[in-house]
């Protein structure tokens, strides 16, 4: 009798359980980091860090600003778009709530960097901390409209992205000659301090959320950008201090990711070598088809790169000829053509897998 009690008792439980914790497919996808993958956090604070007037927005599909720094799509939306997912919303915004929980959040605020002091003089941006924290937020949020075990399985299939580095040089390092930083440090050591907090970072985003695949991408081209060429460039020529933090910074943090892959046993991190991709076409536009890498599209000044891009910018007219937007970002053909060597590139652009290998390894086809 006993016995056959526990049978019942098996049965119902398995099929109640089965009852009320539906499948939940794992298609999530989590964005953090700074102004390169910001889709529109930053709408919702008080911060000059901001890009919600147009002509940011131009070409995305509503021709109107969305808070990316971008006139159309940015790097996290073409990746979303190479996995097949709906745009995700930023996590501010109050359209994320109930069912499109399910599709992910992006956490990232422009003007953040690794370190808590980089970009203050933006006032109210989220740091990287803090974005961790909304995340456990959102996962407490997620547990209780699907149950905590599909949401912890959803977390766990997801897929993350996370940009940092460019503002600890531009917005803190070298933001004013003799900052408090750059007196503290010299470069090198400034990049192994950086490696070192972003190590940290990456430790605590993998233990509160535990996503098997991670992209981290390393800081783009900084001394090639229209504000460098304008503000410390010679007749046009790179910024070698910004490119030589560039080059040291790199390669230090896809060393880390490596160390970090195996102190887990797994392939968590991977390297994304966005600089390389970007530097293709600053050191050749021509050969992507475009016809300047030193002009921004929307600016004004010497290489349209002096303050904001606003209603009263210069603005190019073929947006596709161009291959940064403002003084500091890319424009949306520029971010397909790198999305394009992280999705098919060699292990030198993406280590140690490219997106298509994650695409049939995580099942994401
Ligand atoms: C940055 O802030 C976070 C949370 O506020 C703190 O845990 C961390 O230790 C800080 N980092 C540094 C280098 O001070
Ligand atoms: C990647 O390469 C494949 C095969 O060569 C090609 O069909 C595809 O269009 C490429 N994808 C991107 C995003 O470049
Ligand atoms: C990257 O993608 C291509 C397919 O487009 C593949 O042939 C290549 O082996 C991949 N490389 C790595 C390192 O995963």
């Amino acid at each position: 009798m006993a016995l056959l009690n526990i049978i019942i008792l098996a049965i119902l439980s398995l099929v109640l359980g089965s009852a009320k914790i539906p499948q939940v497919e794992g298609r999530a996808f989590f964005v953090f980091g700074d102004s390169l993958v910001d889709n529109g956090n930053n709408n919702y604070l008080t911060t000059t860090a901001r890009a919600d007037g147009p002509p940011y927005g131009i070409d995305f599909p509503t021709h109107r600003p969305t808070g990316r720094f971008s006139n159309g799509y940015n790097i996290p939306d073409l990746i979303g778009q190479y996995y097949g997912l709906e745009l995700v919303l930023p996590y501010l915004s109050p359209e994320l709530s109930g069912n499109k929980l399910l599709g992910g959040a992006n956490f990232a605020s422009a003007g953040v960097g690794i370190l808590n002091d980089t970009g203050i003089q933006f006032v109210n941006i989220i740091r990287i901390y803090t974005q961790i924290d909304y995340f456990l937020e959102y996962q407490k949020r997620l547990s209780d409209q699907i149950g905590a075990e599909n949401a912890k399985k959803l977390v766990k299939e997801s897929l993350v992205l996370i940009t940092l580095g460019g503002n600890d040089f531009v917005n803190n390092y070298y933001l004013i000659p003799y900052s408090p930083r750059s007196r503290q440090f010299t470069l090198p050591n400034y990049c192994t301090f950086l490696i070192s907090e972003y190590r940290k970072i990456l430790q605590r985003l993998h233990e509160v959320g535990g996503a098997r695949r991670v992209i981290v991408t390393g800081t783009g081209p900084l001394g090639c950008v229209p504000a460098e060429l304008a503000t410390r460039g010679k007749d046009g020529e790179c910024s070698l201090e910004l490119q030589l933090a560039a080059s040291t910074f790199n390669p230090k943090l896809t060393e880390m990711l490596i160390g970090l892959n195996k102190e887990l046993g797994s392939d968590i991190f991977v390297a994304a070598n966005t600089n390389q991709a970007h530097m293709d076409f600053i050191s050749n536009p021509g050969g992507f088809g475009f016809e300047t890498s030193k002009i921004a599209c929307c600016g004004q000044g010497p290489y349209n790169g002096i303050g904001l891009c606003t209603a009263f910018s210069n603005l190019c007219s073929n947006r596709e000829k161009y291959v940064f937007w403002d003084a500091f970002h890319p424009t949306e053909r520029a971010n397909k053509l790198i999305v394009q060597q992280l999705v098919n590139g060699s292990t030198f652009y993406m280590n140690p897998m490219n997106l298509s290998t994650i695409k049939i390894l995580d099942s994401w086809a």
